[in-house]
């Protein structure tokens, strides 16, 4: 593989054009695509008015804002920008025939050793790679919003990816800041699908008249999402106790008669082997000799820290 120099973002929407920011922040030069010279011109905008913001929080230069556009040039040229290109990233609407049209043009234009990336939120990362030449290159990396900030990015390989692509993408996107973790190629992928989870409830909950849309996010931000950027649902259940979580799967499941309530069997067999998490020293992970006592301290030093940040932005009771 191409050392990354180059980098096309094909796609200047909500996601292009700040992954076009990030690229271009960590000193790379980024061709940005859209269909016409006024799509290039409005994400121009946006990345100008967020880098000038970035300045305002004291997290960039002044000088850099200047420095992060003059990397980034902006084309409708497809093929040019493909070929000059050590790495790309799709980023158009998700449309799969619109996304698999793309990538058969990339897999033509782009050199054989370039990473196709592309950043889809549900497509299955197969059918991308059955339509381009050379499929090993294809990947599926997807960030989230706003990218230039938010850490994570699920790497999906199709079938076909090899293990070098996996592995350039990986330390590619360490080398610019982010937090990489493989996932596998399934409807909605890892993240997505626990965050879908989690709003058709939050809709279900107003759509039944039990809370306000205000009212759902206030208990949220301040109860388990207030944990979640600190702790994973994994920890926290061992924190908690897998025996309780299952005592209030049953109840719920009971209550509720919804299949998403019934006590999960994995939950089950790890409490027939004894295991109920922090409280006796192994649930899904190991608590040995100390590891407990160490846990509870980084979970109360964390929470502390990220509680005088909620206090501050909560003072004045925003929403947003
Ligand atoms: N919006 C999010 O929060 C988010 C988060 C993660 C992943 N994604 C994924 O990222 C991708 C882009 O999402 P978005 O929110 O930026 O969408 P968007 O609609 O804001 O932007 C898509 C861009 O693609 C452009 N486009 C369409 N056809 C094109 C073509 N033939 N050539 C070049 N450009 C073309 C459009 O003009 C548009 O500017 C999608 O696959 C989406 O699922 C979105």
């Amino acid at each position: 593989m191409k050392d990354i120099q180059n980098v096309l973002v094909v796609g200047a929407g909500v996601m292009g054009h700040g992954l076009a920011q990030t690229f271009a922040l960590n000193n790379l030069d980024v061709f940005l695509i859209d269909k016409d010279r006024e799509l290039l011109d409005r994400a121009e905008v946006w990345i100008r008015e967020n880098l000038e913001f970035m300045v305002e929080l004291n997290l960039l230069q002044p000088q850099g804002v200047e420095d992060a556009l003059r990397r980034i040039s902006t084309t409708t040229d497809l093929d040019d920008s493909a070929g000059k290109a050590d790495y790309v990233l799709e980023a158009v609407s998700e449309n799969l025939d619109l996304k698999k049209e793309i990538f058969k043009q990339l897999g033509a234009a782009a050199g054989p050793d370039i990473i196709l990336a592309t950043n889809t939120s549900s497509y299955d990362i197969n059918e991308l790679a059955a339509v381009t030449l050379h499929p090993e290159r294809v990947l599926g990396t997807h960030w989230f919003h706003p990218p230039s900030i938010t850490p994570a990015v699920e790497i999906i390989p199709a079938d076909a990816t090899s293990e070098q692509t996996v592995n350039t993408a990986i330390a590619f996107m360490e080398s610019i800041g982010k937090f990489p973790t493989m996932c596998k190629s399934t409807p909605g992928f890892v993240a997505n699908r626990i965050q879908f989870a989690m709003a058709a409830e939050a809709l279900a909950i107003v759509q039944e008249g039990l809370a306000s849309p205000e009212e759902v996010d206030r208990i949220v931000k301040s109860s388990f999402g207030f944990r979640l950027s600190a702790f994973g649902p994994f920890e926290i259940i061992d924190q908690a106790g897998l025996d309780t979580y299952r005592a209030i799967f049953e109840y719920l499941y009971d209550k509720l008669g919804r299949e998403q309530f019934r006590p999960p069997q994995i939950l089950n067999d790890l409490i027939e082997q004894g295991r109920l998490g922090l409280k006796n020293g192994k649930g899904f992970y190991d608590h040995k000799d100390g590891a407990a006592e160490v846990l509870k301290q980084k979970r109360d030093s964390r929470l502390s820290a990220r509680l005088n940040i909620f206090r501050n932005e909560n003072q004045g009771g925003e929403h947003v």
